[in-house]
């Protein structure tokens, strides 16, 4: 499948873009093509350094979600509504997003829109494209760490059965993760507010790169 990253770049896009390119193509979407094509060499590096193969390019944000089959939203949700403003013919795709809009107070806490939650409000702005929640929970660290394996749950939300399979099958993919149909896109809210959660665990219990499993 082809898969456009918008963003990239950062910790999230790049950790998850090592992974899935393995077996799928990918291109790093930024808003800087230099920055791009950076983020890309060092997910060669690091991927065709360990005797993996790796289909990765770099590009602008508009080729990453022109490329993708599917496109994963990697963006701080402060900035989640100026991307999506300057990307277009995102109509009919699969949109995937991963975003928690959360804001660090005296503690971590759950900051949605007025939709409800990030995902929803991205399927607001995208009223033809199909809106997915997921890899919400899984701490960019542990995507990037290419030797160990990802031993975590993914809760997936979406209102369209078709989009929420190729998700999950997608995640099926990636040796041990597992994946769960979480509902539709309505319960997005309760999968986005676990992040905060973790990382408070994270924090007052002295802990790194916290995640979930379902037993
Ligand atoms: N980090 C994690 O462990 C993690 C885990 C699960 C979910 N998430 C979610 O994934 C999303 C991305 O997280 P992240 O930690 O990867 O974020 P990040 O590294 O802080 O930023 C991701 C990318 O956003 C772009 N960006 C930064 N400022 C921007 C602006 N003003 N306008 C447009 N784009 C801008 C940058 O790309 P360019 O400069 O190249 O354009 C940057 O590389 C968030 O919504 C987060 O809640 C993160």
């Amino acid at each position: 499948m082809r898969i456009g990253i918008v963003g990239g770049t950062g910790d999230i896009g790049e950790g998850m873009a090592m992974r899935l390119s393995q077996t799928h193509d990918v291109r790093l979407g930024s808003r800087d093509v230099t920055k791009a094509g950076e983020a890309s060499r060092e997910c060669h590096l690091q991927v065709e350094g360990r005797g993996l193969p790796c289909a990765i390019d770099g590009s602008s944000n508009q080729e990453a979600a022109d490329f993708g089959e599917m496109v994963i939203l990697a963006i701080p949700f402060k900035h989640l509504v100026g991307t999506l403003e300057s990307v277009s013919g995102l109509e009919g795709k699969v949109v995937v997003s991963p975003v928690n809009p959360m804001e660090r107070r005296e503690f971590f806490t759950y900051v949605p829109p007025e939709e409800g939650s990030a995902a929803q409000l991205v399927q607001r702005l995208l009223p033809d494209s199909k809106v997915v929640a997921a890899f919400n929970v899984i701490a960019a660290n542990r995507w990037k760490a290419l030797d160990e394996p990802l031993d975590y749950a993914v809760p997936v939300c979406g209102d369209d059965p078709e989009a929420k399979r190729t998700v999950l099958d997608l995640v099926a993919e990636v040796p041990r993760l597992q994946g769960y149909d979480a509902g539709p896109l309505g319960t997005a809210c309760m999968v986005e507010c676990i992040t905060p959660l973790l990382l408070n665990v994270a924090r007052y219990n002295k802990m790194r790169d916290v995640g979930i499993l379902f037993r």
